[in-house]
């Protein structure tokens, strides 16, 4: 779930591992934790709390050791204390695993390892896998055994690094359902659990695949199943520089991104979008041309911010290519029984690529004979090799815990989609033409509203003591409402509500009153007229309008508190714009309230556990 970090080759291993660990952070955690080999066994030292809280725990500490192991937890089993920390120890103290993910059947193997006469220190499932090799390793003997023989057993998800007292020169990793990435630098390897902590160190990476393992010594990495079957590794080189991987002046990742948003959006649409033939070019949907022009419908799936995309996806591609959409939460999709025919086209969408109820979806869809696409941003990742065909979008590591730049560039491939399977049905080459024209100019429509950033700020100010907020949108603007109102209990955990605006009569109105903010999408189209008298309703209940309208709107601003303007585009492609004023919000209403905007309390990055 959280972070893991690795070093065996010529520096010392402490600054690296904190570094790693620091590099981390970003994906959301509460313990961290270290471990390497020393003269006299291994060092360990973790705690509950932040980085900076184990390295000040580790100050004058001096350790020559050029191997180690580190961890950042995000609890699953047990809470968030000291002893819960990893990395977790065997029962003879020897043997050390860092482990992301959770063991399913912990609780069994802990009563076996019991009635053997182990005992527990921690509440957490890793320790149960610890113990268990450890008491494998006293039996067998040979480590490499003992971790092959303990993972078969177990059943669940895992990302885990060992490191043994007896073999300080050797890490073993090994992967089920949980990233692990080895970077190959001169002489020496960093594992991880995300590339971020190891492009400082080396370009050159490959992943490990599910039920594959590395053993990494100074002379070489093996990698082999878990059934010690020898597996080849594909070398990828990383594409991203460290500084884009750092706050780049803003003062949190979540800004920074917000403000990428022009460049990400283009690079999302680099090279696909060829305005002059009205067209869209897909190189990763090319093997499945044949059943995208056979489909009749199309199912899109996801969790948060990407279900939202997926939302708007519904709208656009029922509009342009006049395919039905069906768009589900992939937790429900996953346990439902969901019919599926041959000819269905199932969308999986998701920032990390990891979402574990998302890649069960696309397990489940594949199961049921669909093709199964993937819309994902996190390059090699575990839904991007398990579909059978996708699109990245190429936004760049996204380090801010609230999704944003990655929620853009989704649409962005959406709306690409849709133009793509509407020219092979209905729309002509002169709308694809007109819209692709429009899509164009949409980053500098996106700049110029972060470039009236300030008057947000204003707004936020006034607001940020408010304890309720309700979001209003209609069309294809309702999936922003819902948006915007989980950027805002996300960060500033104000309790927030998104609606489509004509069913705020059917109930939510009986909470507003003169507190109640309410944010309300009214750009210039079709429903703007119906927009304007929910307005109405609102003001006679004295609730607080921020409105989000055209630029030149003339009606608005005698009904509304506030207004927060942006540039016109076409009605259908607004969702782009309308979304940025609402992070813009989220994130000075929580800065505001001096909260830790890049790592929200409970929250994680990448949601690995169902
Ligand atoms: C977004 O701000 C959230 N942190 C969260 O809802 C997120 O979108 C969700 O967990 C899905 O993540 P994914 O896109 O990486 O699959
Ligand atoms: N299940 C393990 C625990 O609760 C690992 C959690 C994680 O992935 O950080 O400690």
């Amino acid at each position: 779930m959280c972070g893991i970090v690795g070093y065996l080759g010529h520096r010392r291993a402490l600054p690296v591992l904190l570094n790693g660990l620091k590099r981390l952070e970003y994906r959301g955690y509460d313990s961290a934790g270290i471990a390497v080999p020393t003269e006299d066994g291994l060092y360990i030292a973790k705690r509950a709390g932040t980085v900076a809280q184990l390295e000040a725990l580790l100050a004058g500490v001096e350790l020559p050791a050029t191997s180690g192991i580190g961890h950042t937890r995000w609890a699953t089993h047990g809470e968030p204390l000291d002893r819960n920390a990893h990395p977790h120890t065997d029962a003879s103290g020897r043997i050390a695993i860092v482990h992301n993910g959770i063991i399913e059947n912990y609780s069994t193997l802990k009563a076996k390892l019991r009635e053997d006469g182990y005992t527990f220190r921690s509440d957490t499932d890793t320790e149960v896998l610890a113990v268990f090799i450890g008491a494998l390793y006293e039996q067998y003997g040979d480590l490499e055994l003992a971790v092959r023989t303990a993972l078969s057993e177990v059943q669940g998800t895992f990302g885990i690094v060992i490191l043994c007292a007896d073999q300080p020169d050797t890490l073993i990793a090994a992967r089920r359902g949980s990233p692990i990435v080895i970077g190959i630098g001169d002489g020496e390897y960093i594992v991880a659990s995300d590339a971020t902590a190891i492009v400082e160190y080396t370009r050159s990476v490959f992943y490990l695949t599910d039920d594959e393992m590395a053993i990494i010594t100074r002379e070489g990495c093996q990698t082999k199943t878990i059934d010690d079957i020898p597996t080849s590794v594909q070398l990828l080189e990383l594409e991203f520089d460290l500084e884009r991987i750092e706050k780049g002046g803003f003062p949190h990742f979540m800004l920074k991104e917000i403000y990428e948003q022009p460049q990400t959006f283009l690079d999302a649409c680099r090279g696909r979008l060829l305005p002059h033939e009205g067209n869209v070019k897909l190189g990763g949907l090319r093997s499945v041309e044949p059943q995208l022009r056979r489909a009749r419908r199309l199912i899109l799936t996801g969790c948060g911010t990407s279900w939202h995309a997926a939302l708007v996806g519904e709208y656009w591609i029922e509009e342009l290519a006049r395919l039905p959409v069906e768009v589900e939460y992939a937790s429900e999709f996953r346990y439902r029984n969901p019919v599926l025919f041959p000819e269905d086209i199932v969308i999986a969408i998701s920032q990390s690529g990891e979402t574990a109820d998302t890649l069960a979806a696309v397990r489940e869809a594949k199961l049921r004979g669909a093709t199964v696409l993937g819309i994902v941003n996190v390059v090699g990742s575990s839904i991007a090799r398990e579909t059978h065909a996708g699109v990245y979008i190429h936004a760049g590591p996204e380090i801010g815990v609230a999704s944003t730049k990655a929620f853009t560039s989704q649409l962005a491939v959406l709306m690409l989609l849709a133009l793509y399977l509407g020219r092979m049905r209905h729309l002509s080459a002169a709308q694809a033409q007109d819209i692709a024209a429009e899509i164009r100019r949409l980053p500098e429509k996106i700049q110029y509203i972060l470039d009236h950033a300030e008057h947000i700020r204003q707004i936020a100010r006034q607001y940020a003591q408010a304890r309720n907020f309700l979001y209003l949108g209609r069309g294809v603007n309702f999936p922003i409402a819902l948006e915007g109102a989980l950027k805002l209990k996300e960060i500033a955990y104000i309790h927030a509500e998104g609606y489509p605006a004509a069913e705020m009569k059917h109930g939510p109105i009986a909470l507003i009153d003169e507190n109640m903010p309410v944010v309300v999408i009214a750009p210039r189209d079709e429903l703007y007229e119906k927009v304007l008298s929910n307005i109405e309703e609102i003001r006679a209940r004295h609730g607080q309008i921020i409105a989000i309208a055209n630029e030149g709107d003339t009606e608005l601003p005698h009904v509304a508190n506030h207004i927060i303007t942006i540039p016109h585009t076409l009605p259908l492609l607004t969702p782009v714009l309308t979304v940025i004023p609402l992070q813009l919000l989220a994130y000075f209403i929580a800065v505001e309230r001096g909260l830790n905007v890049d790592m929200p309390r409970n929250l994680a990055k990448s949601v690995t556990v169902e």
